[in-house]
């Protein structure tokens, strides 16, 4: 997808040289990517190769142990609790499980990141973003569901509709299409290209699904061994004649 670029890029998240280790397992060893405003990366890489680990050092739920990672012009290792809650308040992560919590209704569901960064809103606003959101994702009528009553499809559309619901800048999706059919998968993708021309949303798009990734992203990144292997646009990326990065696209 082709899109408006600023004629100044200006960064969103930067991330240089980031070292991420669990033990023995060294997970991510000098990963460096820039994300600017409106871009919309999508990042190839084998299962296990640390995608998820990446996005989760990207909100701080996982501290990393070397490099650099900014995000909107902040060191994400030297914020103190307040200052990630207002940062996270400003990026939807969907997570790769959908993650809802199964002891609330879709409603619930959608009122606990309001609760949590949407200070001082009245039950009347509240009411109101939670019904504008699910009608955004089409499902304004599963709103008193229990996340059990949901099929994948409509799990992942909640997930995403919670990630929303805050009218983030910058959109992280953990493989939105993973274990869908085909249909379903291409409604998350129109929603997500929705999400990206209504809220002009920044994102990272972790995926193995070649055609969310021709459709969702101007920009591919590979990651291999740990780190940014290839960058490019799709036709550039898909076309490469490398060996660690051509069995993507077979
Ligand atoms: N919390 C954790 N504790 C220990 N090891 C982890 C943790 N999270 C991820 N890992 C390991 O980090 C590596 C990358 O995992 P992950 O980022 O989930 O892979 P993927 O690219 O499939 O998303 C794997 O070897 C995984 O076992
Ligand atoms: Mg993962």
């Amino acid at each position: 997808m082709t899109q408006y670029q600023n004629i100044t890029p200006v960064p969103v998240i930067e991330i240089q040289s980031l070292v991420k280790s669990f033990g023995d397992n060294h997970v991510l060893r000098n990963y460096s990517l820039t994300i600017n405003q409106s871009e919309n990366i999508v990042v190839l890489g084998k299962s296990g190769c640390g995608k998820s680990v990446l996005i989760k050092c990207i909100v701080g739920l996982l501290p990393y142990e070397g490099g650099s990672l900014r995000v909107f012009g902040q060191e994400v290792s030297k914020l103190t609790q307040i200052e990630l809650d207002e940062i996270r308040a400003r990026i939807g992560f969907v997570f790769q499980s959908s993650a809802l919590y199964d002891s609330m209704t879709v409603r619930e569901n959608l009122e606990f990141p309001l609760r949590r960064h949407g200070k001082h809103k009245t039950r009347a606003e509240i009411d109101e973003m939670v019904k504008e959101t699910l009608e955004n994702v089409g499902l304004l009528n599963a709103i008193n569901l229990m996340p059990s009553e949901l099929s994948g499809g409509m799990r992942k559309r909640i997930g995403l509709a919670r990630a929303l619901i805050l009218h983030p800048e910058v959109m992280l999706y953990d493989e939105p299409t993973t274990g869908l059919d085909p249909i379903t998968s291409r409604e998350i993708i129109n929603l997500m290209l929705d999400v990206q021309k209504k809220y002009n949303t920044t994102s990272i798009i972790i995926s193995h699904d070649m055609n969310c990734a021709k459709l969702t992203a101007n920009k591919l990144s590979v990651m291999v061994d740990g780190i940014n292997y290839m960058e490019g646009s799709f036709d550039e990326v898909s076309n490469a004649k490398d060996q660690k990065v051509h069995p993507f696209f077979e």
